[in-house]
């Protein structure tokens, strides 16, 4: 057995390369993000979910034909079999949205088994007919059981619509006015990828096996469900609603820091400064208040980052992402345990990216450990152990 090397040791492989990798990248200390070089800002402003995820799974921008062709193959594969959704019909009413994503991503690879080459690969016909599958199809299925949960026909995919306006119809029955789609369309683009973190590592993990690529996105969803992963905009919601108004905001923020408790929605393991995609999100949704009348939840949002800007700033402890995405998908009135599903139909653009640049690069993970136990231990019989 290879002996572990101490000097590496590195609880959660924090700061350990596992890969090399050219998809996206951060600068913690400047607040800077970008999917291929291009700034998050960039993206935010010019782009659109679609686009960015072909520039991060393809690695450039698209043609105008290369992008029509993308989109169109993408609309054409938005809509579910009827097996699945027979399927859905008998998952528990109670179900987490984020479970039964799992699970559905899993059931798409029984659906769609995918030819391989003799090497165990994919040739990129195949890559591509994953990509626009799972794509496409993600949204659908988290639409279809928000629905179907509440003992409602889901609503089928229009083509008509954008990636992002045909999620919020698909949810809600009604059609986006152009503001609304805008606002979920960044939000989309904002999570479609975040370097090495716990779901990609995990798409990876799996696809290092060569297990085929819809049991990966079905276990990077698995690590995503988990609360210090994708949940944090809820816990932020829970708070500003335990707060009430913003009067409320200062004693109780002094109350959390003095028994050194931690603030939802602040503070990010690479961004020590302002996390960029919020700035985004919160611009975004300064013109929906603009529009449709203000948010005093927003303000108490707005009121904690004041207070804790000279305290907390310091520290490099600055909103995240979930600060504010939690608050704007309420006022879409998107309910909360769709935030990560939303989430995962975002990042799965990411996952894919990774998962088409390690193609035929991964060697099988297979990390050590430092044995802490003992050896030669006698087994003891039953009679002897006691009570
Ligand atoms: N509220 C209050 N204090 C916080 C804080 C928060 N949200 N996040 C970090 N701090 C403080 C710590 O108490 C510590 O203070 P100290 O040096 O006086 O002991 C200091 O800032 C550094 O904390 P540390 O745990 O080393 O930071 P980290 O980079 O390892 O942690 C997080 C990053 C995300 C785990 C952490 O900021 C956190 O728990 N945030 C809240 C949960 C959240 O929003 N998660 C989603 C992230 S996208």
């Amino acid at each position: 057995m290879t002996k572990p090397n101490l000097a590496c040791y590195s609880p959660g492989l924090a700061g350990i390369p596992v890969v090399e990798s050219s998809i996206s990248y951060i600068d913690g200390e400047k607040g800077l993000l970008e999917y291929r070089g291009i700034h998050i800002e960039t993206l935010a402003e010019q782009s659109s979910f679609e686009e960015t995820a072909y520039l991060l799974i393809y690695g450039k921008l698209p043609t105008r034909a290369e992008l029509d062709a993308f989109d169109a193959e993408l609309r054409h594969h938005r809509r579910i079999k009827f097996r699945i959704r027979d399927v859905m019909k008998q998952y528990p009413e109670h179900a987490h949205p984020m479970d039964a994503l799992q699970a559905n991503v899993a059931i798409l690879g029984m659906f769609y088994p995918l030819p391989r080459l003799l090497n165990g690969g994919y040739d990129e016909a195949t890559v591509r007919d994953v990509v626009v599958k799972a794509i496409a199809k993600l949204p659908t299925l988290v639409a279809a059981h928000a629905r179907m949960r509440a003992g409602d026909d889901p609503i089928p995919p229009r083509d008509d619509l954008s990636h992002a306006a045909n999620f919020y119809y698909m949810l809600t029955g009604e059609e986006p006015d152009a503001l609304v789609a805008r606002i979920l369309d960044v939000a989309l683009i904002v999570h479609a990828e975040h370097t090495m973190n716990a779901s990609t590592f995990a798409m990876l993990v799996a696809a290092s096996t060569g297990a085929d690529p819809f049991t990966c996105i079905s276990a990077a969803i698995g690590a995503l469900s988990g609360p210090r992963h994708g949940g944090a905009n809820e816990a932020v919601l829970k708070m500003l609603d335990e707060i009430g108004t913003v009067d409320r905001a200062e004693s109780y923020i002094e109350e959390k820091l003095a028994k050194k408790e931690r603030i939802p929605g602040l503070g990010h393991r690479i961004y020590k400064t302002k996390d960029p995609r919020a700035t985004l999100l919160q611009r975004l949704y300064a013109e929906l208040m603009e529009k449709e009348g203000p948010d005093p939840t927003y303000e108490i949002a707005r009121r904690i980052e004041e207070l804790t800007r000279e305290t907390l700033g310091k520290k490099g402890v600055w909103p995240n992402v979930d600060f504010y995405s939690g608050i704007i998908y309420r006022r879409l009135g998107i309910p909360t345990d769709l935030f990560t599903p939303i989430f995962a139909i975002a990042r799965v653009a990411g996952w894919l990216a990774h998962w088409r640049e390690q193609l035929g690069r991964l060697r099988i993970f297979r990390p050590t450990q430092i044995y802490t136990g003992t050896h030669g231990a006698p087994y003891v019989p039953m009679e002897e152990r006691g009570a």
